[in-house]
């Protein structure tokens, strides 16, 4: 079966360059075997988590914790907002934790100008804290890469966003295999990492 790679897009703004930068991967990713989807934050307006509420009858929130659920590994894309990841995307992982354990990311960034490495690290830090994997590099753009029509025109970021989706593709079900794997430990084994975050 095809590695399912979910990219989520964590812009509400129109025209979004996070948007781009996600889809440029998950192209990528399916080029080399995955099945890809896309999740933005823009069309799934998620409520703010209040952590003494039950969700169970919130369509939105449903449908986009059973997209979660169902990705392998992920591409996740955000604006760079005061140095940190996008308020939605942020609430967007208040919901999904215990889904995006044990699995891995690849992260990226838009930015207005700079090298998006202080929203990024915000995004890794939340993903290690939620016990994901994140690739051990960062992809960022900033508007001066785009063109005026909003495509991406920086070659380099352009080799890296394909890299990114190529080893999500390949690194990700591993992770997740023997994640899933791990679960099915006789109950007297020590604990394991998946076991420990269930
Ligand atoms: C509220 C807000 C805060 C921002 N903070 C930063 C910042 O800290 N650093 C930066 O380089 N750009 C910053 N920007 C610019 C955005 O990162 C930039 O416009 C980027 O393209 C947004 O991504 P999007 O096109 O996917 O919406 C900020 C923009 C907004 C609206």
């Amino acid at each position: 079966m095809k590695p399912r790679v979910l990219g989520i897009s964590g812009s509400l703004r129109n025209g979004s360059h996070t948007r781009v930068l996600v889809e440029i991967a998950l192209e990528w990713a399916e080029r080399c075997g995955a099945s890809t989807e896309l999740i933005d934050l823009r069309e799934y307006p998620l409520p703010i988590f209040e952590a003494h509420r039950q969700y169970h009858a919130d369509a939105t929130v449903q449908t986009v914790i059973g997209k979660i659920k169902a990705a392998d590994c992920y591409i996740v894309g955000t604006p760079e907002y005061h140095g940190c990841m996008s308020g939605a995307l942020k609430n967007l992982f208040d919901f999904v934790y215990t889904e995006i354990s044990g699995k891995l990311f690849g992260v990226v960034a838009a930015t207005g100008g700079s090298q998006g490495v202080s929203s990024l690290d915000n995004l890794r830090a939340c993903l290690l804290y939620c016990h994901a994997w994140v690739l051990p590099y960062n992809v960022a753009a900033s508007q001066r890469d785009f063109n005026e029509q909003g495509q991406l025109v920086n070659e380099q970021v352009l080799d890296r966003l394909a890299r990114l989706g190529r080893d999500v593709a390949v690194y990700g079900p591993l992770l997740v295999n023997q994640f899933r794997s791990d679960l099915q430990l006789p109950a007297d084994a020590p604990q394991s990492f998946a076991g420990w975050v269930q």
